[in-house]
């Protein structure tokens, strides 16, 4: 499998973050999630972590200023040459001054991956994670259970169930998606970039599709 700059889009839930992990460790490149760095910098009570808790813990979007400004050291980063993006654009503007910094860069992005999932699923993906606070890996009471009760296979901490993840918070997520972030589809695609991968199956199934996506290219 070729290594690559990978975007990942899709709805809260459609299993964005379970796949770009997986892909980011067998290609050797970083994982760059804007929801997990957020995550970080709320739980470390930094500054910006303080800024954004209101819009994270409502299902808002942070807004666009500060969004790029955070993440755009990230992705400058000298170990970022490729890397599998989950998270960040998550609207157009955002999506423009990431193509900017990848053009000055000359890191181009290789391939955008449009991850699917029924809203149905998605409620019910989210309602029944449970994550890791330490290393943020998420889990499913059904889907994807850990080994030991309600403890991380990685690193043995409790699980716990993100605040963003309350039935009604999940509803109002799903709602910013498809008005602010679905579009990103088509400012990708008249680039050529986007790959659709259904992933509506099994991780295992998913997991193979994005494979062979990525194989066949956009
Ligand atoms: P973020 O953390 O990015 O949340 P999200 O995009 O809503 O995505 P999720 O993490 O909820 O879902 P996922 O698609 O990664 O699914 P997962 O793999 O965990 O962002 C959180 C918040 O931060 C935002 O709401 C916003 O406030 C802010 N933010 C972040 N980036 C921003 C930006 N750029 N601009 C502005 N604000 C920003 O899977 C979900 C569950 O399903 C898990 O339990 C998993 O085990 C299970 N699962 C996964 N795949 C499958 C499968 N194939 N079958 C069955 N179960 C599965």
């Amino acid at each position: 499998m070729p290594i690559v700059r990978l975007l990942m889009v899709g709805p809260p839930g459609a299993g964005k973050g379970t796949q770009a992990r997986r892909l980011a460790e067998r290609l050797g490149v970083p994982h760059i999630a804007s929801g997990e760095l957020l995550r970080q910098a709320m739980a470390d009570h930094s500054v910006v972590g303080d800024q954004v808790r209101d819009y994270v813990e409502r299902g808002d979007l942070v807004p666009d200023e500060l969004m790029i400004h955070f993440i755009s050291a990230r992705i400058d980063s000298a170990d970022a040459e490729h890397f599998v993006l989950d998270g960040f654009p998550r609207t157009v503007t955002q999506a423009g001054a990431l193509d900017l910094a990848l053009q000055e860069a000359s890191r181009p992005l290789d391939i955008v991956v449009h991850l699917t999932a029924t809203d149905e699923e998605v409620v019910r993906r989210l309602t029944g994670r449970r994550m890791c606070p330490v290393c943020q890996h998420p889990y499913h009471m059904i889907y994807n259970p850990p080994a030991d009760d309600e403890k991380c296979d990685d690193d043995g901490s409790p699980l716990v169930t993100r605040t963003d993840d309350q039935p009604d918070t999940v509803m109002h997520r799903l709602e910013v998606y498809h008005r602010d972030t679905e579009e990103l589809i088509h400012h990708y695609d008249k680039q050529g970039l986007v790959v659709t991968v259904d992933g509506m199956d099994g991780m295992e199934l998913v997991s193979e599709r994005i494979d062979k996506a990525i194989e066949a290219g956009p």
